[in-house]
């Protein structure tokens, strides 16, 4: 009898290990569970316990102060915030990291609660720098659009008037057809607008396979009257029969088009503008070269931008809106491509769109 109620107390007591045992391997895996879940996690987060003694903190704090000056400052902010939040408030700041490079992050403690005790606090750190940056272009983007439309619809505001009080027919003429370049003017600024936003919602896609001789052909087709009518002569090559690249038709002949639109509009009459395209080791080089009026070597890296140009003047002289090279660069990056240029004043430039082969 004894020796069946010994047994049976000793398998009660392996049972209550073995569910000891059990509950320590879930806890572990639970532990081992939340600190990959904190590591996934874009901000850099540190917990405490009740006493203020860290007990977790995420990869991403560890990347957080790499200068020396960075990380004490964060350091000395999530202390103190740490503190008020050991006192059950939560609380925000937003630092500013001079750099290089310069950051924004913004630091939020919380007092953790269970069972209405408090059992430790958390600090977030998020690094907000890209985030503040794009907002940053947004305005800039808002304010350039704004001010561009103002310009051309400022103008028909005061033709309009001064049409109105004309009565010499001849004075009449020339006022409608000012009227008319301008409203062209803020057509051509609203469709490149329409365009580039179209071709940054479509992002990446694979695409069908297009053949590069149309885009060319049809490229050149669309700048033709701009051409004859500057006298400049636009050469396709003729071997540009063979590559393919997979992607969007509508947009690589747009930014063949608005290469081509400038390699005509930067060129002075009786030039010449050169457009091929040749494989080399899986990328297709689609190249427009000029020989107009260059490009100075300080500007060569801000073409691209929106609304930029070297010369305000002449490019609004040409109908120009700033915005068809930053056309060009979307449709690059949206077929995982590049847009390079070479430029030297006076001499020429050479656009090269590099696009992946497709296979
Ligand atoms: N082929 C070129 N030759 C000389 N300058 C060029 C050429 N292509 C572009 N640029 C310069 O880059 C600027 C930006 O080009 P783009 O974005 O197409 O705007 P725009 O509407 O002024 O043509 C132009 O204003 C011009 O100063
Ligand atoms: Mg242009």
């Amino acid at each position: 009898m004894r020796g069946v109620v010994s047994s049976r107390r000793g398998s009660d007591a392996e049972r209550a290990v073995r569910q000891a045992e059990e509950r320590a391997r879930e806890a572990t895996a639970e532990a081992v569970r939340l600190r990959r879940a904190l590591d996934a996690l874009a901000p850099a987060v540190v917990v405490c316990d009740e006493s203020g003694r860290v007990v977790l903190r995420n990869r991403q704090t560890l990347e957080l102060g790499t200068a020396r000056q960075a990380a004490s400052l964060v350091g000395a902010a999530v202390d103190e915030l740490l503190v008020r939040a050991g006192q059950g408030v939560t609380a925000t700041r937003t630092l500013e990291l001079l750099g290089p490079p310069p950051r924004t992050l913004v630091i939020t403690t919380a007092p953790l609660r269970h069972d209405g005790e408090q059992v430790g606090t958390v600090a977030v750190i998020d690094d907000v720098s890209e985030r503040r940056r794009l907002e940053a272009v947004r305005r800039d983007f808002v304010a350039n659009v704004s001010h561009e439309l103002r310009t051309p619809i400022g103008a028909l505001g005061v033709l309009s008037e001064t049409l109105s009080e004309e009565e010499d027919p001849a004075a009449v003429r020339r006022l409608a057809s000012r009227i008319g370049a301008e409203t062209e003017r803020a057509g051509r600024l609203i469709a490149d607008l329409l365009d580039l936003s179209r071709i940054e919602a479509e992002g990446s896609m694979p695409g069908e396979p297009v053949g590069i001789a149309a885009v060319l052909a049809e490229a050149a087709e669309r700048v033709r009257h701009v051409a004859e009518g500057r006298q400049v002569i636009v050469k396709v090559a003729e071997d540009a029969a063979g590559p393919e690249v997979r992607g969007d038709r509508g947009q690589l002949v747009s930014s063949v088009v608005n290469l081509l639109d400038n390699a005509v509009k930067y060129s002075d009459a009786g030039s010449t503008v050169d457009v091929g395209a040749r494989c080399e080791s899986g990328w297709v080089e689609i190249r427009v070269r000029d020989q107009g009026i260059g490009i100075p070597s300080r500007d060569l890296e801000r073409i691209f931008e929106r609304f930029y140009r070297v010369d305000r003047a002449r490019s609004r002289d040409t109908g120009g809106t700033g915005l068809g090279l930053s056309i060009v660069r979307h449709v690059a990056s949206n077929h995982g491509g590049e847009v390079r240029v070479e430029s030297h004043e006076g001499e020429g430039s050479t656009f090269t769109l590099r696009l992946p082969e497709s296979s």
